[in-house]
């Protein structure tokens, strides 16, 4: 499949990668100040996650070691089942650590929601989050997120490590997948 196909599988672009640069930078930024004198560890959720960190971590002007979480908490489908699965756990402990927990997206807020509380349990000094996008109108719990970078509206959306069945991860931007695609 030629990239102009799967950029016609969207019905808009949300952020470009340009602005999704100039907003892991403001938040970087950020982070820098707040973990100033500590020495933060990343937390990455696989797979949706990969793009945002390896922006996010090569942006960051300090030293931030980095681990990588999976759980399932989706299907193949678009909907969140709110059951969470560990499918590859931490191979750092987190006694004492400064942790952030990066994600792609918020949505029901049902898997970060679980996967604080499971960090939590755990030892950590601290765990904050930090997630790219967030969708406002999905929240089923309340999610106490430190760092967002967008909120969207209540769409499926794909690009810059978001998926839908695998597919889409690679393209640079976000947009809104076409229903025709899913449905
Ligand atoms: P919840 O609902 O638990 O969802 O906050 C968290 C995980 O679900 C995936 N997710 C999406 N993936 N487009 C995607 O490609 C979306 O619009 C979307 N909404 C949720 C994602 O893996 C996230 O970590
Ligand atoms: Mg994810």
């Amino acid at each position: 499949m030629e990239l102009s196909d799967i950029e016609s599988d969207l019905t808009s672009v949300l952020y470009t990668e340009e602005q999704i640069h100039a907003k892991i930078a403001e938040v970087a930024r950020q982070v820098e100040v707040d973990y100033e004198g500590r020495d933060p560890l990343l937390v990455g959720v696989l797979k949706g996650a990969v793009m945002v960190m390896a922006d996010f971590s090569r942006e960051l002007k300090m030293s931030a070691a980095m681990d990588w979480m999976a759980v399932s908490s989706y299907g193949s489908g678009t909907k969140s089942s709110g059951v969470v699965r560990i499918l590859k756990d931490l191979d750092t402990d987190l006694h004492g650590r400064d942790v952030i927990i990066v994600e792609d997206i918020i949505d029901s807020g049902l898997t970060l929601s679980w996967l604080l509380d499971n960090l939590r349990t755990r030892g950590a000094a601290s765990v904050e989050i930090f997630a790219l996008l967030r969708k406002p109108e999905a929240a089923k719990v309340q999610v106490d997120v430190k760092y967002v970078g967008f909120e969207i509206p209540n769409d499926f959306v794909v690009g810059y490590g978001l998926d839908f069945d695998e597919r889409y991860r690679n393209l640079r931007g976000v947009g809104v997948l076409a229903p025709h695609v899913y449905s």
